[in-house]
């Protein structure tokens, strides 16, 4: 279908056990469009995400990439996913870039490369080999084809887990936090790489704490907050005047953590309802103290 957007996604519910975590996450993305998905900690980006390339099953709703079906809803509530086969090559579609980058450790940089496409395309090494070292140039790092993932930096590492996402040619990348995990000086060459796919008009849904790049590079931001999307606007729009009091917040507690992005967050401040805006931080801290000692590290 030409006029089909690249992703539709239709009320979408997700559950972990009793708890929704997905509550009707819905939207459509264009090709070459740029979004970026920003909002606290728990509030389901990274779920988001997965169920869209089937990494997670959804409970309702629908998910249709480039006009195929992915899952579907009935009027009776009914939720059935298209059979095996389609799916993989629904999902093929799509590659995905994870925070902890995700790399074969037993497997050199350009084995990295090549699998997949050997394995689910059936390709031959020297069919793909040459274009697995045209990405490893993109990307800047063909002189580390041979190495091993534990010889590179964290930088490199998910330079590299890019790549490795573009060899299978997907049309569509979705990025969950890929610089997170990174030490603040190598997150630039990551979003360096991810800026240049960008400007190649590759349609893309990256989840990122990065305000700067969310605004420089995203056309649209959505903040998700508890499981909905509490506010999609094009980016320069959502970072100059947000509408919603819940993303002021989430936004004045971000920009307030750079000095360079503190004035735009103070601009955001001034213009918040106190009431609102104390208790939401207090919510906020609360939320992190419950999940911290979940996770035991409180
Ligand atoms: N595999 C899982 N099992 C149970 N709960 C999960 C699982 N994955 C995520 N969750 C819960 O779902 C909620 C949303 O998580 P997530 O999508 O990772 O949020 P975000 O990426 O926005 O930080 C959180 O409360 C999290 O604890
Ligand atoms: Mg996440």
């Amino acid at each position: 279908m030409m006029n089909s957007p690249m992703i539709r996604a239709v009320d979408v519910h997700k559950r972990f056990g009793t708890v929704e975590v997905l509550k009707g996450v819905s939207l459509d993305v264009n090709k070459g469009e740029v979004i970026a998905v920003i909002g606290p900690s728990g509030s389901g980006k990274s779920t988001f995400l997965r169920c869209l390339i089937h990494l997670e099953t959804i409970h309702r709703g629908s998910i249709e990439i480039e006009g195929e079906a992915l899952v579907n809803t009935d009027a009776q509530g009914h939720c059935q996913y298209v059979p095996p086969p389609d799916i993989s090559r629904v999902c093929r579609k799509m590659g995905m870039v994870f925070q902890h980058f995700n790399l074969f450790p037993h497997l050199t940089v350009l084995q990295n490369l090549i699998e997949a496409p050997m394995t689910v395309k059936g390709l031959r090494p020297d069919e793909i080999t040459p274009k697995a070292d045209t990405l490893l140039r993109k990307v800047g790092l063909f002189d580390k084809r041979d190495s091993y993932p534990s010889r590179l930096s964290g930088g490199q590492k998910q330079r590299v887990a890019i790549a490795r996402a573009l060899a299978m040619e997907p049309d569509i990348m979705l990025f969950d936090e890929p610089t997170s995990a990174l030490d603040p000086e190598l997150t630039g060459e990551v979003l360096s790489t991810m800026r240049e796919l960008a400007e190649e008009r590759m349609t893309m849904i990256v989840v990122t704490h990065e305000m700067a790049f969310a605004r420089e590079v995203a056309g649209r931001v959505i903040f998700m907050d508890g499981g909905v999307v509490v506010e999609a606007r094009p980016a320069r729009e959502l970072f100059a005047a947000p509408e919603h009091p819940r993303t002021r917040a989430f936004l004045v507690l971000r920009l307030f953590k750079s000095v360079k992005h503190f004035p735009a967050g103070f601009g955001i401040f001034r213009s918040c309802k106190k009431g609102l805006f104390s208790r939401y931080v207090q919510n906020h801290f609360i939320k992190v103290r419950k999940q911290a000692s979940i996770w035991n590290f409180a």
